[in-house]
């Protein structure tokens, strides 16, 4: 190799960099928009004690977990088809894990720490929820359900 051939390999090496990188950004965006994947995200929110359903539009949902040996509370939520949920939990004992089946949700639940993630449910049926984090003798009874309903009727704690 002279000296004169590199620029030229320099070029092709800065080329081949610029590729992979647009790649990786190609990447990261399919995963955003169109597979709609976030990075769960801690909430500035204060520990609450309540777990509720909150209703912000008809297909638009907030809700408040709680976690804790051995169920989640609510252990039976229904929504209507196309909802949107913004789901928050925290833990009153020990380190629980939060994954809905079906979806991209897979959570850390932790105690004095609120969880966040964001799911849109399209497809009617019972979505299982699973803890997968062990937390004592009965961790594998700690599971809950997500219904979605053909209906258009809100969310209601059954
Ligand atoms: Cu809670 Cu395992």
């Amino acid at each position: 190799m002279t000296t004169n051939n590199i620029p030229s390999l320099e070029k092709k090496i800065f080329l081949a960099a610029l590729v992979f990188i647009m790649v990786q950004l190609g990447f990261i965006a399919y995963s955003v928009y169109k597979l709609g994947i976030r990075v769960p995200t801690c909430a500035t929110l204060k520990p609450y004690t309540k777990a509720e359903i909150i209703t912000l539009a008809p297909d638009r949902y907030e809700i408040h977990l709680l976690a804790r040996m051995w169920e989640f509370e609510p252990s039976h939520i229904q929504v209507p088809k196309g909802s949107v949920v913004d789901f928050f939990i925290t833990s009153e004992d020990v380190t629980h894990g939060f994954y809905i089946d079906g979806t991209n949700i897979n959570l850390m639940v932790v105690p004095n720490v609120v969880n966040y993630a964001q799911a849109r449910f399209d497809k009617p049926g019972k979505y299982n929820i699973i803890c997968h984090e062990y937390c004592g003798i009965n961790h594998a009874q700690m599971h809950a359900v997500i219904e979605v309903t053909e209906s258009t009727a809100t969310a209601r704690l059954p």
